[in-house]
This record gives structure tokens, sequence and C-alpha cells, in this order.
């Protein structure tokens, strides 16, 4: 953790704005992460309501220790016309979660998310150059992971949804990005896909459905997950029963604060894909 009382008027402040707010672990993360690289830097939790964003964002571009904030529920898509100019991504993706201060007051929205998957995922070295992907799911957090898939080199790209409207929109907006992508709506089976991943968020209750049928599964495949806690959710469970590798969903939360980091501390207007 920074050491608080190292805090000084020379200090970087970052935000992390949210609603609720008390269950966000970034701070402590982000700040164990600075204290790692001896940076004078501090990230403190903002509780903003949805009715307060506005406001809130316009008083931060004057606060000249500010360098950047990350953005998260349920503010995530409200904030991308509150900043200046926002990355390809964010706009495709229609959300973003780390905005950039510029010195001028200057906001820069930017997502993450799926980079942060992606760049998990390599880390652990799974490829994923030419492979065949089912992602279960169509909201927020598969929506990103989706696009970042989409540009990491997959040949091929399954989304399925409860909502099927909604997967058949995130093929859409996929294809029109990515005309050279094989992209199509799927059905809960998951068989012969190199990767199968949740971007969903069923296996963080107890009782709730699996996102796919596991029953199709076979040891060949690689499952990955975005759930964190549980760390091995029953997909992965029913996953490592058949003999699948498996790939929890730490690691993108992990990568994430990294690019992060370096996405704040640069304060430049590019994308970063590869952690620290
Ligand atoms: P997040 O930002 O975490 O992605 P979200 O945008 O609300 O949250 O998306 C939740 C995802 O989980 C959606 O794909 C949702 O399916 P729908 O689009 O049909 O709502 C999926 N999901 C949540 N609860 C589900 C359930 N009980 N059964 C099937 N899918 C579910």
């Amino acid at each position: 953790m920074t050491d608080i009382t190292q805090i000084s008027g020379t200090t970087r402040v970052y935000a992390i704005i949210a609603d609720p707010i008390h269950h966000v672990q970034t701070p402590q993360a982000m700040n164990k992460l600075f204290s790692t690289l001896g940076q004078d830097r501090v990230l403190v939790p903002f509780h903003v309501s949805p009715a307060d964003l506005a406001v809130v964002v316009t008083g931060l571009r004057g606060i000249q220790s500010l360098d950047g904030f990350i953005v998260t529920v349920p503010h995530k898509t409200a904030i991308l016309e509150l900043c200046d100019t926002v990355s390809d991504a964010a706009r495709l993706v229609g959300a973003a979660n780390v905005v950039t201060r510029s010195s001028d007051g200057k906001l820069h929205g930017e997502i993450l998310d799926g980079d942060g998957f992606v760049t998990g995922l390599r880390q652990a070295g799974i490829e994923l150059e030419g492979r065949a992907v089912y992602l279960a799911g169509a909201g927020g957090a598969a929506n990103a992971i989706a696009f970042a898939l989409a540009a990491s080199g997959i040949g091929w790209l399954t989304i399925a949804n409860r909502s099927q409207d909604k997967a058949q929109a995130l093929v859409d907006r996929l294809s029109r990005a990515f005309p050279d992508l094989e992209v199509s709506v799927g059905t809960s089976d998951p068989s012969g896909y190199d990767l199968v991943v949740n971007g969903t968020s069923l296996g963080l209750k107890e009782g709730d459905a699996l996102p796919c049928d596991v029953t199709r599964l076979s040891a060949e495949q690689v499952v990955a997950e975005i759930i964190m806690q549980p760390v091995i959710t029953p997909l992965l469970a029913a996953a490592q029963k058949v003999g699948c590798r498996t790939h929890e969903g730490l690691p993108m939360l992990l990568c994430q604060i990294e690019l992060m980091a370096a996405a704040m501390a640069s304060k430049k207007n590019e994308s970063r894909h590869e952690c620290v």
C-alpha cells in the first residue's frame, strides 16, 4: 500500500468513481502498484451518483494535481459524452473506464477491460492468432472483450447470449469494425471452439445457471472466466473435470490495473497493449 504519511503537495492524484463504491478493489491494487514502482501517486475512491456525475467531472477538469480517474458501474457509458476525446475502442464499445486529464483540463476516455483480458491470456501463453473463440455474453464486459478479441488476431468469434437481440447487435457492430473476422451469433453449445470465454455475470452468485452447455466441452479447449470471485466458478470446475485448460478471472483485473496506471501516467491518447 502507498504510505499515506508520504502524500505531499507534489503527489499526483487519481480517483475511482463508482456508485456503490464500498466493494471496489482498485484503490488497494493501484496504490500497491504505485508503491512497488516507487511512484509519488495515490488513488482515492469518489462515491458519485449518476445525477451528480456531470458536475463532478466538470470540477475534476480544474484539479491540477489530478492526472486521471477510473470510472466504473454505473458510469461507464455516461462518461463518454463528458470527455473531450475518446479512443476508437471506447467509441466502438460505447463505454469508457479510464479517463486521462491533460494539464489544460482536457479529458480523454479509454476502455481497458478488453485489453486487460487479452493481455492476461497472452501472459498465460494462450494463443489467439487465428483461433475460434466462443464468447458467452453481450453486456458491457462482453462488449469490451469482444472488441479486444476481434483486434487480437483471432479468426472466428461467436457470441452467445440469453437476449439474442443483444448478441445480434454486437455481432453487427463487430462485423462493421472487423470486416475480415468471421463473426456470428451462437447457441449454448460451445463445442468446436479453441477458446470458450464467460463474459456474462453468471457464476458470481451461488445458484447461477452455467453460461453455456458444459456437457459439450472437450479436453482440448481452453475455458476462460471474467468472474473473479469465486476464483473457481462452476464453469471452471466443470471445465477442469473434462480436462480443459482453464484461465481464471483475476489476470484480467491485474493486467488492467497496470494498463490503467500506464495510461494515466502517460497522459497520452495512445492505447497500450503490454503489461509492465
Ligand atoms: P456487465 O457490465 O458485468 O457485463 P451487464 O451489462 O448487465 O453487466 O451484462 C450481464 C451479462 O450477463 C449479459 O450478457 C446478460 O445477458 P442478457 O443480455 O440476456 O441480460 C448475462 N446474464 C446475466 N444474468 C443472466 C442469466 N440469469 N441468464 C443468462 N444470462 C445472464
